[in-house]
């Protein structure tokens, strides 16, 4: 509790813990006057704003190589480098986040789910604010558990995050390429997708097609929406990203991100466990990526 001496503004930070419930006054240290604790004398200070729910957010698509795990990481990084706690959750057999950051968890989402480790082992610090449920090969198995549930299988990721997320100010998820139980088991629980669509392959049809499939999802679960597209591999040099560009924008124009340009730091940075901001913080790659978190957080001041 913040106090300040109505007599001369002298200000005293105080565990409220620590006042006797029977003291009703204090007395100044600087001007000797003495002034009720509360709430007439002394000015209570303005409470820290209750915490926002957890956003959750996929990044999603079933179109594979278009840069999902980049997107991941360096969103997750960069919200955590912003001062936002984020926990990042690999939800591919692949594994790569854990590659491109360059750690090694011992276990990860499937330990967490199967609770072979408690939730404290299963989830990896990697950086400050950035914690890690590593996905890996470990992963198959976990989809065959969830394809034996009777029912209920596409809540099993939502039951085992649902308890720890609150923890959090961000749950980004990254995704497999292709379609399985575990893709629709994030479905089931993430409220906002971001969908990362590559301006150097056509993915224009990749993406109609997984809409047409988040539409089936959303007919049972009415909270997920894509809210961001995100074309990334862009190349103004090249007419065919303009032009698909354009197409996105005639399409989806309100749901659009300013792209993240082609940039050869980004396809090194994994190659030594470094996130962009870490291995290329001046280069393009990341200058896209912080203005993606920016867009995400909602907040124009981060990083300026
Ligand atoms: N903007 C970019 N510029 C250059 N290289 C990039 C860019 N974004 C991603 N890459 C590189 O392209 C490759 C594919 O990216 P990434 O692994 O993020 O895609 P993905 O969608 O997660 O793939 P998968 O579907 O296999 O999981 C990686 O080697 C990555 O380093
Ligand atoms: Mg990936």
């Amino acid at each position: 509790m913040l106090l300040i001496c109505p007599h001369c503004k002298q200000q005293y930070n105080i565990d409220e813990g620590k006042i006797p419930p029977s003291v009703k006054t204090v007395k100044c240290k600087n001007c000797g006057q003495q002034f009720p604790l509360q709430p007439a004398g002394g000015i209570a200070a303005p409470k820290t704003p209750p915490k926002q729910p957890v956003r959750r957010i996929g990044v999603c698509i079933s179109k594979g190589g278009v840069g999902k795990t980049t997107t991941s990481v360096n969103l997750a990084a960069g919200l955590a480098f912003a001062g936002f706690k984020v926990l990042l959750v690999d939800t591919d057999t692949q594994g790569q986040d854990s590659f491109v950051l360059g750690v090694k968890p011992k276990g990860g989402l499937t330990e967490l789910i199967t609770e072979e480790l408690k939730p404290e082992e299963a989830i990896f610090k990697a950086r400050e604010r950035l914690w890690l449920l590593a996905g890996g090969k470990s992963l198959a198995g976990l989809k065959r558990l969830i394809d034996r549930k009777d029912f209920g299988g596409e809540r099993t990721l939502a039951e085992a995050l649902e308890p720890l997320e609150n923890q959090y100010d961000y749950v980004i998820v990254d995704t497999s390429p292709g379609w399985d139980p575990l893709t629709v088991n994030v479905l089931f629980y993430v409220n906002e997708i971001i969908t990362p669509v590559s301006l150097e392959i056509m993915t224009l049809q990749g993406l109609v097609e997984f809409l047409k499939s988040l539409s089936a999802i959303q007919k049972h679960r009415k909270e997920v929406a894509l809210k961001y597209i995100l074309p990334t591999f862009h190349d103004q040099r090249v007419k065919k990203c303009t032009n698909i560009l354009e197409k996105i924008e005639q399409l989806y124009g309100h749901m659009l991100c300013k792209p993240i340009r082609h940039n050869v730091h980004l396809s090194e940075s994994p190659s030594v466990g470094q996130t962009i901001f870490e291995f290329a913080p001046g280069s393009t790659g990341a200058e896209d990526y912080r203005e993606l978190v920016r867009k995400v957080a909602d907040n124009d001041k981060l990083f300026r």
